[in-house]
């Protein structure tokens, strides 16, 4: 049996090596393919491997396709919009993630995100401070309620809205539940994204709710680009020019909001928010296991795709 891990963004060498423990112990093979810069390498290396560890790696119908032997996919992380799910089923192939394991590395980068906007990016004037703030947490998850512990050390005022998680959860964190995504944006100074993207989320972000927000309104956005309508974010800002956008995923419009909106807009150069030593390994071993626990015993628990 031969492992892949591919990662153009590498995982830290001690999760590698955790890793590698993991599928050896298995008496499986490991191989590595990191950094690569053409799809030609990931369809070369996945030719005779039966399971592939990835990141935000893409993994379309032709890589699928290239891999003849492949059995699982695990994307160690949450979001799992990079791999065609449809190719994968149609090939008979099961696809994984790893919930939870690197949701407090994203969680902490939300407020460093969040320090570095309202100290005015540093820019030696006078900020302001998140405590009695109210901050929203769009999506309960394992994201948001990490954001949730956090946010109480900084005496916040927690409100949060998840189409999916009962009230009487969000309320056994000591967070206001709020009844709909119109209200969360109406009611909070800063509004922590924390969605998957999915055909309902994508550009659900826009204009009309992002208005929504009292004077002053913060996003920080560590979930996807793809949920924020980006062009009229840029138009709304134009006119909102209270309003402030930070991110950890690089927005397609990122020189015209950088030329546009200096001071109120920054994103990070490359998502960084699960990387961490301590998110590397506890996603990166977490899909070996799976891997592992999935070739030997058949088990299919974080499966993914139908
Ligand atoms: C996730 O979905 O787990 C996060 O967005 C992290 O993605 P990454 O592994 O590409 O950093």
């Amino acid at each position: 049996m031969k492992v892949l891990i591919a990662t153009d963004k590498p995982f830290a060498k001690v999760a590698v090596d955790g890793i590698r423990k993991e599928v050896e112990a298995a008496g499986f093979e490991l191989a590595l393919l990191e950094k690569y810069t053409e799809k030609q390498q990931l369809l070369d290396a996945v030719v005779d491997v039966d399971a592939i560890i990835i990141r935000s790696d893409i993994i379309d119908a032709e890589v699928i396709d290239a891999a003849k032997k492949l059995r699982i996919v695990v994307r160690a992380g949450a979001g799992y919009d990079n791999v065609d799910l449809e190719a994968a089923t149609d090939a008979g192939v099961c696809v994984m993630n790893t919930p939870g394991q690197n949701s407090n590395a994203v969680a902490e980068l939300v407020f460093g995100l969040l320090v570095f906007a309202v100290r005015n990016f540093y820019n030696g004037t006078s900020g302001t401070e998140l405590k009695d703030k109210k901050l929203g947490i769009h999506a309960y998850g394992n994201v948001g309620r990490n954001v949730a512990r956090i946010a109480k050390g900084f005496g916040m005022k927690l409100y949060a809205y998840d189409a999916f998680c009962s009230d009487e959860l969000i309320q056994c964190d000591g967070v206001t539940p709020v009844s709909s995504v119109e209200k969360l944006y109406e009611t909070c100074d800063i509004v922590s994204v924390n969605i998957p993207a999915t055909a309902e989320t994508k550009k659900s972000i826009n204009a009309e709710l992002v208005n929504r927000m009292p004077k002053g309104g913060i996003i920080v956005n560590t979930a996807r680009k793809e949920v924020i309508n980006e062009a009229e974010l840029v138009q709304l800002m134009e006119t909102r020019t209270d309003i402030k956008y930070v991110t950890d995923i690089l927005p397609g419009n990122h020189a015209e909001m950088l030329e546009k909106f200096a001071g109120r807009y920054f994103s990070t150069p490359q998502k960084m928010g699960a990387q961490t030593a301590e998110a590397n390994i506890n996603a990166g071993i977490a899909a070996a296991a799976q891997i592992v626990d999935f070739i030997k015993n058949g088990n299919q628990r974080f499966r993914v795709n139908k």
